[in-house]
């Protein structure tokens, strides 16, 4: 019967306790970790072989040894599963995402929505209360209902405000881009819908601009349009008025400056003050006449409003968050964050 104690000694177990001890520290990734631990603890791992030599050893042998080499096994397990808890509290590793645990039982963080889709959320609840219905539009739009259908011709110099990024695609002998503004929805709504209309278009908009912490080339916007008889700029006020006080708090005041969109008249800035800061978050006015009589509608008897804001500039003052781009970088600390008025 060969002498199993020579091949493995109990000095090269607790050597081999060392190594591992020093290679968990040095590991920073759980599948590493999971490597290391097939490697030291599983099947073919000197201590398991050891264990199982121990079947060849005397009875005298296996009691003294076994104890020590069992010791030595559960002070490796011990080592293995302490630094498993630390490296999964620094670190997510998306790669051992078990979506079949159930839920909350998974040593995953919780998920939360993204701020932005707690926005759209809020808006789609908020549409309930104030009795708008919420619609949406292609993201691909055509040059017709981005600019033409808008009261901006082909040559409008209107049209330079709001480079986009064209497709290689056309419809109607023009080059379709990725839309601008959620004013198309505008058209397509009224080409749709009986009067009065009474509706939200939160989505995206995309622009060809450099970013810096107030401008993304991608964001969300909120459009509003309100068609019915006898409607005023006081009615856009106040609409704009109510839709803030709930998405951001009923303390806010709002300001109107003159502006100018080619689809309004008159047309107007939208300032809002919260938390005793005014900002500039939206455009809007009284829908152009002409746009009214392109669907029909007599401007005499019914008239509309429209407004458009940036829902991510929104949010990054609800949420105080000083620089838009952190809400569509991917970074995990910031996603993470409890977003809290
Ligand atoms: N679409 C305009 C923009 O993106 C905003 C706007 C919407 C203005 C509705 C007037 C009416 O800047």
């Amino acid at each position: 019967m060969a002498n199993w104690n020579q091949s493995i000694r109990l000095e090269n177990l607790e050597q081999i306790l060392d190594q591992f001890e020093y290679q968990l520290k040095k590991q920073t990734s759980l599948e590493g970790l999971a490597e290391l631990r097939r490697e030291y603890l599983g099947k073919k791992s000197e201590i398991n072989q050891a264990l199982r030599g121990l079947g060849n050893a005397s009875l005298e042998e296996r009691k003294s040894y076994g104890q020590k080499i069992n010791q030595i096994k559960d002070q490796m397990i011990r080592l293995a599963a302490d630094r498993e808890k630390e490296l999964a509290s620094q670190t997510t590793d998306w790669g051992r995402l078990d979506l079949s645990a159930p839920l909350g039982k998974s040593n995953q963080p919780k998920a939360r929505l993204h701020p932005i889709s707690n926005i759209l959320l809020e808006i789609t609840e908020l549409a309930g209360k104030l009795g708008y219905r919420v619609t949406d539009g292609p993201e691909v739009e055509t040059d017709w209902y981005n600019f033409t259908a808008l009261n901006m011709d082909e040559d409008h110099p209107a049209r330079d405000g709001w480079d986009t990024f064209y497709l290689d695609q056309y419809h109607e002998g023009k080059q379709m881009l990725a839309r601008t503004h959620t004013s198309p929805v505008q058209i397509r709504y009224l080409e749709n819908n009986q009067l009065p209309i009474k509706v939200l278009v939160p989505g995206k908009v995309y622009r060809n601009e450099d970013e810096d912490s107030t401008h993304l080339w991608n964001f969300y916007q909120l459009e509003g349009l309100v068609v019915d008889r006898g409607v005023s700029m006081a009615d856009l006020r106040g609409a704009i008025q109510s839709i803030l006080m709930e998405l951001l708090d009923d303390q806010i005041e709002t300001r109107l400056r003159p502006s100018f969109f080619p689809f309004t008249e008159p047309s107007v800035e939208i300032d809002v003050k919260y938390q005793g800061q005014w900002l500039e978050l939206a455009g809007g006015g009284m829908v152009h006449p002409k746009i009214l009589e392109n669907q029909g509608i007599d401007p005499d008897i019914y008239q509309g409003f429209a407004f458009g804001f940036g829902l991510d500039r929104i949010a990054a003052v609800k949420y105080g968050v000083e620089d838009v781009r952190y809400f569509w970088r991917p970074d995990y600390r910031f996603l993470t964050q409890r977003f809290v008025r």
